[in-house]
């Protein structure tokens, strides 16, 4: 099936701070925006991307294609969701009905071509959708209003949500539109999926496949990327 990339960036990365937001921090000489689509288009199946971006985005550098294929945008919402949602729909008539939407982060620049070709073998073989995700390390603990503890959460079955998340178009779009409606705020995709019903798919990605929300974030991952393409 086809495959087009929805890339919400329409953020303006305020826990990031700065005169400009994260996705368009350069590494390398590229933007972090850069090598997030470049990392998606490198995919044979993938046919082009949909950026949705602010409405008032003076750093959009322009791109109409990258690596041979077109790269279109939108204009983003005030939440995540919504612009992803936006993305979706403006595929109209760019995309055919059947396609499926790969939904990732602007701001995750270090995407592996190996765990996204596992994402979309998993997804098209299980049929409702899955996303990149890694088990949680850490102990996690449950706060209380004093800032103690109130409760340690067991992690054996606990996963941390990545981007990619690949969902057919049409299916994603009705989830998110019913999540809207219903006056949830939807955190990623699968959420979404999840409370329509969607049975979707885990499948264990790079832990450095890291979204860029804080500087010591840049900093790591251009690290990551430097000795990546030496
Ligand atoms: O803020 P956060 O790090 O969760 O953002 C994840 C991605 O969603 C970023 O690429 C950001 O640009 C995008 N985003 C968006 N529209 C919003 C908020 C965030 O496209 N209203």
């Amino acid at each position: 099936p086809e495959v087009w990339a929805v890339v919400p960036a329409a953020g303006r990365g305020r826990r990031f701070g700065g005169p400009r937001p994260k996705q368009y921090l350069e590494i390398n000489g590229r933007p972090v925006l850069a090598h997030a689509l470049d990392a998606l288009l490198a995919h044979d199946a993938v046919r082009g991307a949909m950026v949705a971006i602010a409405p008032d985005d003076a750093d959009w550098p322009g791109w109409t294609e990258r690596r041979g294929k077109p790269v279109h945008t939108c204009v983003g919402g005030a939440e995540r969701a919504d612009s992803v949602l936006a993305g979706l729909r403006a595929l109209d008539g760019i995309a055919p009905q059947d396609a499926w939407a790969l939904v990732h982060d602007a701001a995750r620049p270090n995407l592996a071509l190996a765990d996204l070709d596992r994402l979309l073998a998993v997804a098209f073989a299980q049929g409702d959708g899955a996303i990149l995700a890694a088990p949680v390390r850490d102990t996690l603990k449950r706060a209380n209003a004093a800032g103690g503890i109130a409760a340690t959460q067991p992690r054996e079955q606990l996963w941390r949500a990545l981007t990619p998340q690949l969902f057919r178009r049409d299916a994603l779009a009705a989830a998110l539109a019913a999540a809207a409606g219903d006056g949830i705020v939807v955190t990623d995709e699968a959420m979404a999926m999840e409370r329509a019903g969607a049975q979707v798919r885990l499948v264990e990605g790079r832990e450095d496949n890291l979204k860029v929300t804080t500087p010591a974030d840049l900093a790591l991952v251009e690290f990551l990327l430097a000795r990546r393409d030496a």
